[in-house]
């Protein structure tokens, strides 16, 4: 089995066992949402694709798992590093670039490594394109504006 329907599978149990059906069905929109558009920034500007599926998958992992949102993005962080360590199949060095992305996702202000960023837009990505006709939040439009700009959308 391939890392990603690894870390697919992991999560579809936690996102099959929340006992909530519109956090599971939320759930599965928003982390696949994220991760496919993870897949296509890390395409577009050359990082590694499975890493950022990954990322995407794993981003809001806290808050499905522990039902608490909470700094869900620095505990996420910890608790994605466990899952990732649990599998046996990823490097200390694969870990660290997932749980810092995971880390340092909710700062959409600021701007970090190259495939940090990836996961921020992936975010504000699916946020935004769940609902076209929605308004923008008003801390992710210049993301959402940048993005447009940068996929030619604009
Ligand atoms: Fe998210």
């Amino acid at each position: 089995m391939d890392r990603i329907k690894m870390v697919q599978e992991y999560v579809d149990g936690i996102l099959q066992s929340s006992g909530n059906e519109i956090e599971t069905k939320y759930g599965y929109k928003h982390l696949y949402g994220v991760s496919q558009a993870c897949a296509i920034l890390a395409m577009k500007r050359n990082e590694n694709v499975e890493l950022a599926v990954i990322a995407g998958l794993l981003h809001d992992i806290y808050t499905y798992e522990m039902h608490d949102s909470t700094d869900h993005a620095h505990k996420g962080s910890l608790l994605a590093k466990d899952i990732l360590c649990s599998f046996g199949s990823f490097s200390s060095e694969e870990i660290d670039k997932i749980s810092q992305a995971i880390y340092n996702h909710s700062d959409k202000t600021n701007i970090d490594t190259s495939f940090d960023e990836i996961l921020k837009d992936a975010d504000v990505l699916q946020h935004c394109l769940y609902n076209p006709l929605a308004d923008v939040a008003e801390h992710e439009k210049d993301r959402f504006r940048r993005l447009k700009e940068e996929l030619g959308l604009i």
